[in-house]
């Protein structure tokens, strides 16, 4: 990709507000945003997210009631998912979750494993508190989540595939909708955002951005 194919994928993406739902992403070329998302960097590459893609229509006609950041999104977009992001249970220095991860994923030696554990540990409690409230460290895990967001975006419009992130619904309805109806256990998984994918029905209105120079400051 050119410089320049980079910076027009990045004018291309736009929160797309309605899709033409008679067009859907080929399958090969969705797997490739969610292959974004798995290759996403998590912090001390914990990964605490799962992503539910609702093709159900059923489903998504569930969401749309507690849904107001989605109201044409959901019922048109070609792919809508749902960021699950991981709750202090399975965060936990010590959590089954963060053991699996240390030796069954990383594959780290037992000396390293817990080195990195202990580490993981002062981070959590000291450095960043994140066992003060069962918000906090849900919110650090929220942040990553994004991370993997903005990759499927920016990933998808490189595939002329349009997107819009989704942070306009209600948590508490959301997450009774979730253990309700979407077999999603909320004692270790809340949502953190949800985005949609298709293709475009209108031409987006002009990008507004703040000027370079007025957000950047060198240090020098
Ligand atoms: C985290 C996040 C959540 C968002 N939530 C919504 C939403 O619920 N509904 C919506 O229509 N747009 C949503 N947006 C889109 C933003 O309003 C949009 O990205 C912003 O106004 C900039 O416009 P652009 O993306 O077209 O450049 C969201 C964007 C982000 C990054």
């Amino acid at each position: 990709m050119s410089d320049q194919e980079i910076i027009k994928s990045f004018y291309f993406r736009h929160a797309c507000k309605i899709f033409d739902k008679n067009k859907k992403i080929p399958q090969e070329k969705f797997a490739i945003i969610l292959e974004a998302a798995r290759l996403s960097p998590s912090s001390f590459g914990f990964e605490p997210w799962h992503f539910l893609v609702v093709n159900d229509m059923q489903k998504r006609e569930k969401l749309l009631s507690v849904t107001w950041g989605a109201q044409n999104i959901l019922p048109t977009a070609s792919h809508y998912v749902i960021i699950l992001a991981r709750k202090k249970p399975s965060l936990l220095y010590n959590s089954n979750y963060i053991t699996h991860m240390l030796y069954d994923v990383h594959g780290f030696t037992k000396e390293k494993g817990e080195a990195r554990r202990a580490k993981y540990k002062k981070f959590q409690e000291e450095d960043f508190k994140l066992l003060e409230s069962e918000r906090a460290i849900f919110d650090w895990a929220c942040k990553q989540c994004y991370i993997a967001l903005a990759n499927m975006m920016s990933v998808a419009a490189m595939l002329k595939i349009d997107s819009c992130a989704v942070e306009g619904f209600e948590m508490e309805k959301i997450e009774q909708i979730m253990q309700d109806e979407f077999s999603v256990d909320t004692k270790l998984f809340g949502v953190a955002v949800m985005a949609g994918f298709g293709y475009r029905l209108k031409e987006p209105p002009k990008k507004t951005r703040q000027k370079l120079k007025d957000i950047v400051t060198f240090l020098e």
